[in-house]
């Protein structure tokens, strides 16, 4: 292919030739800081505190097997053949029991088994967003979910959060200001429980009042839960969706509580919306892979989940704890939020240090975390690092933690030097202050 592009525009020093022939979306495309982290932190000597993977070994291997050996011996032309677009009915029955433990009563006709959670995102994204429409988000949010807004060049606009999660008088004056600037909010997106990266819990009482706004200006509510079965102590409040059936879109997947190879996830939606949701899954993908929803299937009805997802909970609330008495010990004056469920701790830097910046500092040291800024579309999240406790063992995050401590007590030894002051008070966050002073 020439320099040229048929478009007779130069391409430059760019090295990809199609460079000029992309949709102006693709540049919503750019690779997060999560996925160029993963490279890096996969090399066996650096304690990665990045990632949110399930910590999958817990699960015992026999268990999957048996569905595995159920479903071919009795359902193998079945489990290998196409399906419905919408999902095997017997595993949306099922879908409905997982979700009564969070108080949600639906129909098995409105659930929409989708290639995981994420591609639920999508789905509901492009059913929803024209350019410049407005999403409402948590500020931080899940990093993918904005990878995908960007892609359909919606504009994200983050709300604040405190310890008890999504601020309702925030929310109020955002979706004031953004209508009295002529934008068109499509819907507000959340993650009510264990939040990813906040590790905060939203509390009942917001729940109502956040369903009360988004009802009085007709704003439809995606309510994204991989991980509220996953608390340690007692069950979050009940999901956004046990209260409101008609304005929410509710996303659950099995990614967490089981694993994520099978890549099931699904969406509840308002019987208006469900349609549109299969004609879309069936437009992006045909249909969900039959093989890996029977095999669930198998296992929701001959394993004891619940049992299993007791392990895991008891698994990770080992590592949480783990987590957080070692920054207890080795950064003593930084703040983070404590969550009560759920993979994330959400640290707050002293001020003047960057997250970012100083990532590079932390793979030399071993060590590696999700920058702050990667969980905000406006370059929020400086001050910020999303630390995961989900995958690591006990013993690594203590030492991926004292590696932390050692880059961060660098960098303030660095600052220290470079200001001259002598001291560092200027520069040191007060403890357990929550929300941290960029989050905005
Ligand atoms: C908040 C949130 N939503 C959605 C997903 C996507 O999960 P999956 O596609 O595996 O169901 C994740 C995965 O980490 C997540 O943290």
């Amino acid at each position: 292919m020439s320099e040229k592009a048929n478009t007779g525009r130069t391409t430059g020093n760019n090295l990809d030739p199609w460079y000029h022939h992309y949709a102006q979306r693709t540049a919503g495309l750019s690779a997060s800081e999560v996925r160029a982290l993963f490279a890096v932190a996969s090399r066996p000597e650096v304690v990665s505190l990045a990632g949110g993977m399930p910590f999958v070994s817990a699960l015992p291997q026999d268990l999957v097997t048996d569905s595995l050996n159920r479903v071919m011996r009795d359902l193998g032309p079945t489990a290998l053949q196409y399906g419905s677009g919408q999902g095997v009915p017997a595993l949306r029955e099922q879908i409905l029991e997982v979700m009564a433990l969070e108080g949600i009563q639906g129909s098995a006709d409105d659930v929409i088994v989708t290639t995981g959670s994420q591609h639920a995102l999508e789905l509901v994204t492009k059913l929803f967003i024209d350019p410049g429409d407005v999403v409402l988000a948590e500020g931080p949010s899940y990093v993918t979910a904005m990878v995908v807004f960007n892609s359909f060049q919606a504009e994200v606009d983050h709300v604040p959060m405190d310890e008890w999660g999504l601020i309702p008088e925030a929310l109020r004056e955002h979706i004031a200001s953004l209508k009295a600037a002529g934008k068109t909010i499509k819907f507000l997106y959340t993650i009510p429980n264990f939040h990813n990266p906040a590790g905060v819990t939203l509390s009942w009482e917001r729940r109502l009042e956040i369903l009360e706004i988004a009802k009085q200006n007709d704003i439809l509510v995606l309510e994204d839960n991989p991980y509220g079965l996953l608390y340690f102590d007692g069950p979050p409040p009940q999901a956004l969706r046990s209260v409101e059936s008609d304005g929410v879109v509710y996303l659950g997947t099995f990614s967490k509580t089981l694993a994520p190879g099978f890549r099931v996830g699904w969406a509840l939606a308002p019987h208006a919306i469900r349609e549109k949701l299969i004609l879309a899954n069936e437009a992006a993908i045909l249909c969900p892979s039959s093989f890996s929803q029977l095999v669930i299937s198998e296992y929701l009805k001959n394993a004891d989940w619940k049992g299993q997802i007791n392990t895991f909970r008891g698994v990770y609330r080992e590592r949480k704890e783990t987590m957080l008495s070692a920054l207890s010990e080795h950064l003593p004056e930084l703040s983070w939020t404590n969550p009560t469920g759920g993979f994330y701790v959400w640290l707050t830097l002293p001020a003047h240090l960057d997250s970012k910046a100083m990532l590079p500092r932390a793979v030399t040291e071993l060590v590696a975390y999700t920058p702050g800024t990667a969980f905000y579309a406006d370059g929020g999240g400086r001050q910020n690092i999303r630390l995961s406790f989900c995958y690591p063992t006990p013993e690594s995050i203590r030492v991926g933690v004292r590696r932390l401590a050692t880059v961060i007590n660098g960098e303030l030894d660095l600052l220290e030097t470079f200001a001259g002051t002598g001291s560092l008070d200027a520069v040191r966050t007060p403890r357990n202050s929550f929300p941290p002073s960029d989050m905005h």
